[in-house]
């Protein structure tokens, strides 16, 4: 390696010696290859000299064939193979890379800077000290220039540096850097940012990268180097307690217990005495194995199995807390959530949410605003789409350890996912708990659903029909419930048009008003099978996600998923209420089947085809199913 240190040479021990020694800065770059980015870091690496020969040699050649800036290095190409490898297919989120000089170690996260590339800019800067803002000194701040800093302070980096590139292309005007600059200082003032340091720059030619520039005599200020190498980023206002989230409780005999893990923050040393959380159970260490070694000390970032004194319960998901300074717990918060998907985000709709290893059903219960990036003033909405950053109100179906953000990236930070696709499609941040209302418990009564049941010689279920508008729901409904009615059987039918007449009357056809219709006829299906009844649901219900949250309010054998499974071409030619001609013609927007999607059940109890069979027997295949499953038999 071309290294500059002769101490490599000299003294190698020396060396290894000092590189340990020295702090560490981790960094991310904001901006996109045109902003000169790739330059930029390419810049940094050359000029710490760390580069192999072989590469250098390569990347003589290179600019000499294929580089841009005629003949002379062009040091982009040194980190452009990433933009090669993204065209052959390969999915790069976030590229780490390594340099040092004489006075400090660096990790800078390099992520592609491209609109739809939040994710992995969110990812780079979940990790990192301080983030460096590339602008384009021909263009100024641009919305993407403000979208990364906020998302930057939203992650909680505190130090900024504005690198001003491309300076020579100004002519090195002074107007043109302090302008950028000012608009920059004004736009940042909400961000809460420590420093924002100003650094007029160009990438390409070397000026104030590592040493001054003779171009910019006007400039007083640091270099990006020098000011990368000294400035201060410890924080006093992020918990240094112990926590750590268990991975996995390590039982290799009937002798050990141990609980495995990363520690996320602290140290924990033999005889602390922890709090496991949710729980709250106290104990006190006994052991710390770090791999198979015996320790005193365990410090965070290392991976550690721990021993307790007592046998308390915990398991995979819970958090190790010191005892005098412990996370919270709660199951209703108010976060901030960054989504990372084209399908919007729904209120209502129950999402997977990730916390260090406990996975949770969640649910955006309110959208209390989102946040333009631009103005940063907060919008009202209902959803969230890809890139937008919103804050809510989430409820959980089970209460777990967290810190707030702003005190703890790791035991503060979430992931959500798709149920479904299993897609990870948002980013949180848990800002604080809310309490639920505590004056509301639940009420025990002396009569129950069993007894209602008996009395009514039934079996209380709910018939969840699902099938597009038109497929004949309604009319196969009606007849069963007939059918039940001559069996002496207590019933009452939920039907879509029925139910927005009134209870839900004041929703429309969005996908968010469709989440929270069925929401709440799932709710009202659930009392009434606790009044034990038959209950028939006809609503087009087209998403599996809310089917699947109703059959999840009941109890075994509950819910009967009947799919009336007929096609489109035949509902469209029945068009009972003119409602498909209306829609072709762009009268009614969202219309399900036509611009607005019907995802049909996999895993029905019974589909009927009306296409096939007349409405009659299909109530009749329906009636049958009951009987064989034991629902009409008198006394269950
Ligand atoms: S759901 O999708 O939210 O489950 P629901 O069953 O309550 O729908 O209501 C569907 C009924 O509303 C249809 O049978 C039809 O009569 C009427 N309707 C009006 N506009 C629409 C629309 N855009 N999409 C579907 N149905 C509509």
């Amino acid at each position: 390696m071309s290294h500059a240190s002769e101490l490599i040479e000299k003294d190698i021990l020396q060396y290894l010696d000092a590189q340990e020694h020295k702090s560490f800065l981790r960094f991310i770059t904001c901006g996109s290859v045109d902003d000169g980015k790739s330059t930029l870091i390419g810049r940094l690496l050359y000029d710490s000299k760390m580069i192999f020969e072989d590469q250098l040699t390569s990347l003589e050649a290179d600019s000499k064939k294929v580089g841009t800036t005629g003949g002379d290095l062009d040091l982009a190409l040194l980190v452009d193979g990433l933009a090669a490898e993204r065209e052959q297919g390969i999915t790069i989120d976030v590229a780490y890379r390594f340099f040092s000089t004489d006075k400090r170690k660096f990790i800078v996260a390099d992520t592609p800077g491209h609109e739809q590339y939040t994710r992995n800019m969110a990812t780079g800067a979940s990790t990192a000290d301080l983030a460096v803002i590339l602008i384009d000194a021909r263009k100024g701040i641009l919305t993407q220039t403000r979208r990364h800093s906020f998302i930057v302070s939203l992650l909680g980096i505190r130090h900024v540096v504005l690198a001003i590139n491309k300076m020579d292309l100004v002519d090195y005007a002074q107007d043109v850097f302090e302008q950028i600059k000012h608009d920059y200082e004004v736009f940042a003032q909400a961000l809460n940012f420590d420093d924002v340091v100003a650094v007029p720059i160009s990438a390409l030619k070397g000026d104030n990268i590592l040493n001054g520039s003779d171009a910019m005599p006007w400039y007083q200020g640091t270099t990006l180097m020098s000011h990368l190498e000294s400035v201060n980023v410890d924080r006093d206002d992020q918990v240094s307690s112990f926590r750590l989230p268990v991975q996995w409780v390590n039982r290799p005999n009937l002798d050990f217990r141990g609980f495995s893990g990363t520690i996320a923050s602290g140290t924990v040393s033999i005889g602390d005495e922890i709090m496991a959380l949710p729980s709250g159970h106290r104990s006190r260490v006994k052991q710390i194995l770090v791999g198979d070694e015996d320790c005193q000390l365990g410090a965070a970032g290392e991976a550690v199995t721990i021993a307790l004194e007592d046998e308390i319960d915990i398991s995979r998901g819970d958090v190790l807390c010191a005892a005098n300074d412990p996370a919270r717990v709660s199951d209703q918060f108010m976060a901030h959530v960054l989504w990372m998907h084209h399908e919007a985000l729904l209120p209502g709709r129950p999402y997977l949410l990730k916390s260090g290893n406990r996975t949770s059903t969640a649910v955006v219960s309110d959208l209390r605003h989102k946040v333009n990036v631009n103005t940063l003033e907060h919008q009202a909405g209902k959803t969230l789409e890809l890139n937008e950053v919103g804050q809510c109100t989430l409820s959980l179906n089970q209460r777990i350890a967290f810190d707030p953000y702003t005190v703890n990236r790791d035991t503060g930070s979430f992931i959500l996912i798709d149920r479904l696709t299993n897609n990870t499609v948002g980013a949180g941040m848990f800002d604080f708990e809310l309490r639920r209302a505590s004056n509301i418990v639940w009420q025990e009564l002396d009569v129950d659903k069993q007894t209602r049941a008996n009395q009514k010689h039934q079996k209380p279920c709910v018939l969840w029909f699902t099938g597009l508008s038109g497929s004949g729901k309604s009319t196969v409904a009606n007849l069963v419930e007939k059918k039940l009615l001559t069996r002496g059987k207590h019933t009452y039918i939920l039907d879509g048009d029925n139910v927005r007449h009134g209870l839900n009357k004041d929703l429309g056809f969005t996908d968010v008003d469709r989440v929270e219709n069925i929401r709440r006829v799932g709710e009202t299906a659930k009392l009434f099978v606790d009044a034990g009844l038959i209950v028939l649901v006809s609503f087009i219900s087209p998403f599996i996600s809310e089917r699947r949250m109703a059959r999840n309010l009941l109890g075994e054998g509950e819910f009967l998923e009947v799919f009336v499974n007929t096609p489109l071409e035949v509902c469209e030619s029945r068009d009972p209420k003119g409602l498909y001609k209306k829609a072709r013609e762009g009268k009614i927007k969202n219309f399900t089947g036509i611009d607005s999607a019907y995802e049909a059940p996999e895993d029905a109890e019974i589909i009927v085809s009306t296409a096939d069979q007349d409405a009659e027997t299909s109530a009749d295949q329906i009636i049958e199913y009951l009987e064989a499953n034991g629902y009409l038999e008198s006394d269950s």
